[in-house]
């Protein structure tokens, strides 16, 4: 009697989607995996290097905040700590995922040496972690926040109103979905990575707005390696919620600011812990 693989699969949550249905179809062989994790993490970072958006916003409120240390939180793969450290700041890059820091540390070996030494990278949780001294400045981007639960998120913005230092600022992004965007049916469409590896992407609308869903299908390898499929969950956060926590946790907002999609926009929001800089 021949052993039988079982098909790949998403989690329940994506029953019934047409995504759902073309994993069921791929071989058995398929790694099925979140985006953070090994495997997903390549994929992330072959869209990542070439994705600059929000990178000119943040930094242009960065630079507002004043010198010192900035507190980069959820860095993965360094889309945006690249361009901090550019600042010629000292950059603590904080993420949970071992595979997305790996990919960090080989992008700081590629830089001048002491560029790369202004860089700390610190596997860690952005609802615990502490840092070793106040930082002026704290940034949150790829609307980040997106991930986390209400109780995580409530406890990143208090432990980072800690980290931070008196008259610091918090800079962070956080997804919305368009009000008048007409049709939010799953949507299919290939994206070619910095590698040129060909992905399709399936993109979900929670029925009741709630997140969004992403599934991204890599390419057939051949025979020399399977194939992948990594997902991640977006919590869409009514803006009021969110800055209703963050001044919950002690900040005042300084302002907000739309930055513009087809679909899903990003709101910027700009917060500071009270006191004199
Ligand atoms: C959308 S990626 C953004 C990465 C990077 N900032 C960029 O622009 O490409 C989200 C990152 O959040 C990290 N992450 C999620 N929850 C986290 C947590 N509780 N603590 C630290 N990092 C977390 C993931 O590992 C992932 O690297």
């Amino acid at each position: 009697m021949s052993a039988t693989s079982a098909a790949p699969a998403l989690p329940a949550q994506y029953a019934g989607t047409a995504a759902a249905q073309v994993v069921a179809g791929l071989p058995s062989t398929t790694v099925v995996c979140d985006m953070y994790e090994p495997r997903g993490a390549e994929i992330y970072h072959d869209f990542a290097l070439g994705d600059i958006s929000e990178a000119q916003d943040i930094l242009r409120e960065v630079r507002a905040a004043g010198p010192g240390t900035i507190l980069e939180l959820a860095a993965g793969s360094g889309r945006l700590t690249l361009p901090l450290l550019a600042l010629r700041r000292e950059v603590l890059a904080v993420d949970l995922s071992a595979s997305m820091l790996e990919l960090l540390r080989t992008r700081l070996a590629q830089l001048p040496p002491s560029a790369a030494a202004r860089c700390t990278v610190i596997q860690g949780d952005i609802t615990t972690y502490v840092a070793p001294r106040p930082v002026a400045a704290a940034v949150l981007g790829t609307t980040s926040v997106s991930l986390l639960t209400q109780p995580q998120r409530q406890a990143m913005l208090r432990r980072t109103w800690e980290n931070l230092a008196p008259g610091g600022t918090l800079v962070l992004t956080s997804t919305q979905i368009v009000e008048d965007a007409e049709d939010l049916a799953e949507r299919t469409l290939e994206v070619r990575g910095a590698s040129g590896a060909v992905y399709l992407m399936h993109d979900l609308v929670a029925p009741d707005r709630s997140g969004r869903y992403t599934v991204v299908i890599g390419p057939d390898n051949g025979p020399q390696r399977s194939r992948t499929v990594c997902h991640s969950y977006i919590r869409v956060v009514p803006l009021d919620e969110l800055l209703a926590d963050l001044t919950a946790a002690g900040f005042s907002v300084e302002h907000t600011a739309t930055l513009p999609g087809e679909r899903y926009a990003a709101t910027l929001i700009g917060v500071r812990k009270e006191g004199a800089r």
